[in-house]
């Protein structure tokens, strides 16, 4: 019973608190941010965090504290940053549809970067600047083409894909830019997908980023930083195993591949590698019922709480805290939710598994409280810290 042992959360303490409630370590997560951060820095690299996977206000003071920039994706993740404590120096504005007010929020507070996606958008951005009389700085997203080799849904970085700028359209973007006078290009960004766990994807990265970086270079196009985006995998399969992801690997691979000007900075985006193993969401059985080939074992917390499994057919790792028993047996983990895809996994072995036993679903830190509807008017309970 790790979660039990980790935490020194007795069995007493574990039923406080009403289910399905998401839990937090924050010493998982701290020890996380401070590897992270340990390595990026051995090459001058800067981590923004991705504040999507996880918008909570502790984790996000805890992650700024850390020293760490933020990369947000709509004008209330702006705000959001700025409430924290990011500077707006800090903040990256990405997203393939920014509104007129989003944009003017980035405006307003001077923020380090718009990540642009389309020719169109800087040319609004453009526009909006000269309003408030701004200068705003933008950096490219390009789209690289490179396949991140992940599941459908969370790949970026094809032609094929709604992101980014394609090669194509370049030498048209070049020859606007100049008459743009109220934006500056200071950067070029890319992101090539999500739950990243080859390292051939970042490296085929670097070759294409190399060969566009030198594309603006030979037309004297002066570029101040590269953002590679995030992507990196967790092992969601032996979460407890392997908690911290291999961050000296990662950021070894842009070592030794990435071929920076040496005035240029490089900077990541990463959201799920700092914080997906730091949660976890804990759920009580409500029935068990017996199927045709397993048993269903009906949990407490459903899509409406993890919708990972349902949208991606993600499989996260599922363990029963308080089962005293010394046999296994296969279930058919499921929600409450009237849909068939609301289910956590199929034929997982358990041990077994009655009414009332407690269920941790774990690596659930990233794109899963975040992600929680109100669908079927679901609660949304209260989140529990541990090891703070
Ligand atoms: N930068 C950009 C431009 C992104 O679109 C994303 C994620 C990130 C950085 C952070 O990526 P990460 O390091 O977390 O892989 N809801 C999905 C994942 C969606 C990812 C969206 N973009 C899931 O639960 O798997």
């Amino acid at each position: 019973m790790d979660f039990l042992i980790r935490t020194k959360m007795k069995k007493e303490e574990l039923i406080k608190h009403k289910t399905p409630f998401y839990c937090y370590d924050l010493e998982l997560l701290s020890q996380t941010l401070d590897e992270a951060q340990a390595h990026a820095k051995k090459h001058d690299y800067h981590i923004h965090y991705a504040m999507k996977a996880n918008t909570n206000d502790r984790i996000l003071k805890l992650i700024q504290s850390k020293g760490f920039s933020s990369d947000c994706v709509s004008g209330n993740e702006v705000k959001k940053a700025l409430e924290i404590g990011f500077k707006p120096n800090q903040i990256a504005f990405a997203g393939v549809g920014k509104s007129d007010e989003e944009i003017m929020i980035g405006l307003e507070n001077e923020i380090f970067t718009f990540n642009c996606e389309s020719v169109e958008e800087i040319e609004v951005i453009n526009e909006l600047a000269e309003q408030k009389g701004k200068i705003a700085r933008i950096a490219l997203r390009l789209n690289p083409n490179v396949d991140a080799k992940t599941h459908k849904y969370i790949t970026t970085g094809l032609e094929e894909n709604k992101f980014g700028i394609n090669s194509w359209e370049l030498d048209n973007l070049i020859e606007k830019i100049g008459s743009w006078k109220h934006i500056k290009l200071t950067g070029l960004h890319f992101h090539i997908g999500s739950q990243i766990t080859s390292m051939t994807p970042f490296k085929n990265l670097c070759i294409r980023v190399n060969e566009l970086n030198t594309w603006f270079s030979e037309r004297g196009i002066r570029i101040e930083h590269l953002n590679l985006g995030g992507g990196l995998g967790i092992d969601y399969q032996n979460p407890t195993e392997n908690p911290i992801p291999d961050f000296e690997l990662f950021f070894g691979v842009f070592k030794q591949f990435l071929e920076p000007r040496p005035h240029q900075e490089v900077h990541f985006e990463l959201g799920r590698s700092l914080v997906g193993n730091c949660g976890s969401l804990i759920s009580k059985v409500l029935f068990i019922k017996k199927g045709i080939k397993t048993n269903f074992a009906i949990l407490d917390a459903g899509m409406t709480e993890l919708i990972r499994p349902a949208l991606y057919q993600a499989s996260h790792s599922i363990e029963n805290l308080t089962s005293e028993s010394r046999e296994s047996e296969f279930y058919d983990v499921v929600g409450p939710i009237c849909e068939s895809s609301d289910c956590f996994g199929k034929k997982i072995e358990l041990k077994e598994t009655k009414r009332g036993d407690y269920i941790k679903i774990h690596s659930t830190g990233a794109y899963g409280e975040v992600m929680t509807s109100g669908y079927n008017l679901r609660e949304q309970n209260p989140v529990v810290y541990i090891n703070e």
